[in-house]
């Protein structure tokens, strides 16, 4: 006889949408290749005459009781978004030992501890695969497949908004506003966009991945946290003319018991893997020990790829009664053992406005010396108005030695634009 799953639903708006007609279309299809049948029986909306969804009205509801205190319920699926009361609501199903299946990663990178707490302590399940990278199926990779391989490296471009922004920014060499206003205009940017292009979104996607990926609770405020909104075209142009792609980049190292966690714009030599992922996208570069470099790439957002990853969750927690767990002690601070540096290692790309004048790339190269750093490449632009344009690429340096270069750089004359971490 069939398994009977009975769903509930935290939210019903793009992604629950999507997840209901998926479920729908792949139902019987699931019930005949795995034996389970699925049955959605609530789904919590904010107001059900304003609903804007197409699933049966019959299953809605604006009490969440509905669906966290149902018996009938065993899985419930939240996609409310934000912090609460998303988090409290999962945090209440698992103690009433339902699994719970998110895609909400600030819920989750705020409150992991508490969530994972409830769900050890009921022993029901708590899943997250869309909460990062959408349909990339990363966490499961992270978590199954390469649990027993040590993970040094994980850089991922985890936010398509300001993917598909810098790209077109690339092509087209357009200015930072205007491609965000008409990236709103499509839908593809919010009307307050801040979670994207700050970062938010890529730190709290950071903490998840490299918690998993280096066996350690990587609290969200141990990211360091630089958005896309301070880039210029003439930045992006200059790193393309030095051979350079730009990405808005989530780098997690680990060095030992050293890690380094930081989302900000960085330039990529233009045959990295990640260099290529335009648009929309999203891509996650892994690095370990013994699978050395890969990389995964897909639909971060949407309705379909996210429902997808999704509904292999719904699926994975009917067919599986043990849940898997995090391998970490999932406390609220990071394991004291580990240090976490913003003194990491990096190139910097340096562009500077200076003076047309006999003496002054020497003077910057001394600035440059001074701080022990050596330079791998330059590159001025022809003066304009008694100014010229000139980009310094460094060898691995220090952020803090970068840091004291660019601080004495800047001066009467000479004036620092803008400065990028370049990765390989
Ligand atoms: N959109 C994507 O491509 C994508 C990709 C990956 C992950 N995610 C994550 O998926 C989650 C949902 O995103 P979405 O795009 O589906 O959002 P959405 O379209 O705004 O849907 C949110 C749903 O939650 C309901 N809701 C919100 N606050 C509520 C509250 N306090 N009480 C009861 N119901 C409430 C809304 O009810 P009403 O319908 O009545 O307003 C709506 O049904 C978010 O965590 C997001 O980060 C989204």
């Amino acid at each position: 006889m069939s398994k009977i799953v009975k769903l509930g639903f935290l939210g019903c708006g793009n992604i629950g949408g999507g997840v209901w007609h998926l479920l729908d279309e792949m139902h019987d299809e699931l019930l005949k290749r795995d034996d389970i049948d699925l049955r959605v029986e609530k789904a919590l909306v904010l107001s059900i005459p304003l609903a804007r969804t197409d699933v049966p009205t019959a299953i809605l509801t604006e009490d969440a009781a509905d669906v966290l205190e149902n018996p009938e319920i065993d899985i419930v699926c939240e996609f409310m978004g934000g912090e609460h009361p998303a988090a409290d609501f999962m945090q209440r199903a698992l103690e009433h030992g339902k699994t719970v299946v998110t895609a909400n990663k600030m819920a989750l990178a705020l409150n992991w501890d508490k969530l994972d707490a409830a769900a050890r302590a009921s022993g029901a399940g708590l899943y997250y695969e869309a909460s990062v990278g959408g349909v990339i199926p990363v966490i499961r990779s992270l978590t199954l497949s390469l649990e027993a391989d040590k993970i040094d490296r994980v850089m991922g471009i985890v936010n398509g908004t300001t993917n598909y922004i810098l790209t077109r920014m690339a092509r087209e060499g357009s200015d930072y506003a205007d491609v965000l206003a008409d990236a709103q205009r499509l839908g593809l940017a919010e009307p307050n966009p801040a979670a994207d292009v700050e970062g938010f979104d890529a730190a709290y996607k950071l903490s998840i991945l490299a918690s998993i990926a280096f066996h350690s609770r990587v609290t969200y405020d141990k990211v360091h946290r630089e958005g896309i909104t301070g880039i210029t075209a003439a930045d992006i142009a200059a790193g393309k003319e030095m051979g350079y792609v730009l990405k808005l980049l989530a780098i997690g190292k680990r060095d030992g018991d050293t890690v380094e966690v930081r989302v900000h714009p960085t330039f990529l030599p233009g045959d990295h893997p990640l260099a290529q992922v335009d648009g929309s996208l999203n891509a996650i570069f892994i690095h370990g020990a013994y699978c050395q470099d890969m990389m995964l790439q897909g639909r971060g957002a949407g309705d379909k790829p996210t429902a997808s990853a999704i509904c292999g969750d719904i699926v994975y927690a009917a067919l599986n009664d043990r849940p898997t767990r995090p391998s970490f002690a999932n406390t609220p601070e990071p394991d004291p053992a580990l240090t976490f540096t913003d003194d990491w290692r990096s190139r910097y790309f340096v562009r500077l406005d200076t003076p047309d004048a006999p003496g002054v790339l020497a003077k910057a190269a001394g600035v440059f010396a001074a701080e022990g750093i050596s330079i791998d490449a330059m590159m001025q632009k022809p003066a304009c108005n008694g100014r010229a344009q000139v980009v310094f690429v460094t060898h691995e340096t220090s952020e803090k030695a970068a840091e004291k270069a660019v601080a004495a750089l800047n001066g009467d004359d000479m004036r620092v634009e803008s400065v990028i971490r370049v990765e390989k």
